[in-house]
């Protein structure tokens, strides 16, 4: 059994998103492909080639367009692309960013709250928000449990919907689900055109057109 989750609405589930870093379950064995996920998925792509490496983005695509993954867009998806059912779920649920819905389980509520759980906000009290959020914020927001965020010096972290809320609250967090402002802010940054024109990678481009591979560069004669 892996690990068990509340949903917000106190229904309880077999996984969480990021659930695949642990283990790998396999779909059930003899599932017959529903033609109606199957036109959904083709739909989606579109003309998109049916290349493996594009299999997260695929992903993404359906994710961002229904909300989450269920199992038969999963083996449709599968099946375009001609890859064993198997690598999709493994890869969908590695990632905890999937929301996968299996076959008897309600789709989830549209706001979902992730709280790291790994050691650094452990200890700062991802804990503790685990165990008052779902009550702070009602049954329309479901509330998991998430890996590393990548942002541990600022714990405990936690992202609503795809906004992280640094050195979280129960009550910043209810502000910021009330807001309604659930998507990234994006820093500015320098493009890759800025930056090739300041000089970015005139070393790399150099040591691909000597013979010597840059050698002078790194003081090898
Ligand atoms: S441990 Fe929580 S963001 Fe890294």
């Amino acid at each position: 059994m892996s690990e068990v989750t509340s949903n917000g609405n106190g229904a309880r589930r077999r996984i969480h998103p990021g659930s695949g870093r642990r283990r790998a379950p396999a779909f059930p064995k003899g599932r017959q492909l529903d033609p109606a996920a199957l036109s959904a998925v083709r739909d989606l792509l579109g003309a998109r080639p049916r290349q493996r490496d594009f299999l997260i983005e695929y992903l993404h695509l359906i994710q961002d367009a229904e909300g989450f993954l269920k199992a038969d867009r999963l083996q449709a998806l599968a099946e375009e692309m001609r890859l064993p059912m198997a690598e999709v779920y493994e890869v969908a649920s590695f990632y905890a960013h999937f929301d996968i819905v299996l076959d008897g389980e309600a789709d989830p509520p549209p706001v979902t709250v992730r709280v790291c759980d790994s050691l650094s906000c452990e200890m700062a009290g991802a804990r503790k928000l685990l165990e008052d959020l779902p009550g702070a914020l009602g049954a329309d927001v479901r509330v998991v449990r998430a890996p590393c965020m990548g942002r541990c010096d600022r714990a405990p972290a936690v992202e609503v919907g795809h906004r992280h809320v640094e050195t979280a609250t129960v009550e910043g967090v209810e502000h910021i689900v009330a807001g309604g402002h659930h998507h990234p802010d994006v820093p500015a940054y320098q493009d890759l055109e800025a930056y090739r024109a300041e000089g970015g990678y005139a070393v790399l481009t150099e040591c691909r057109r000597t013979p010597d591979g840059g050698g002078r560069h790194r003081g090898v004669e």
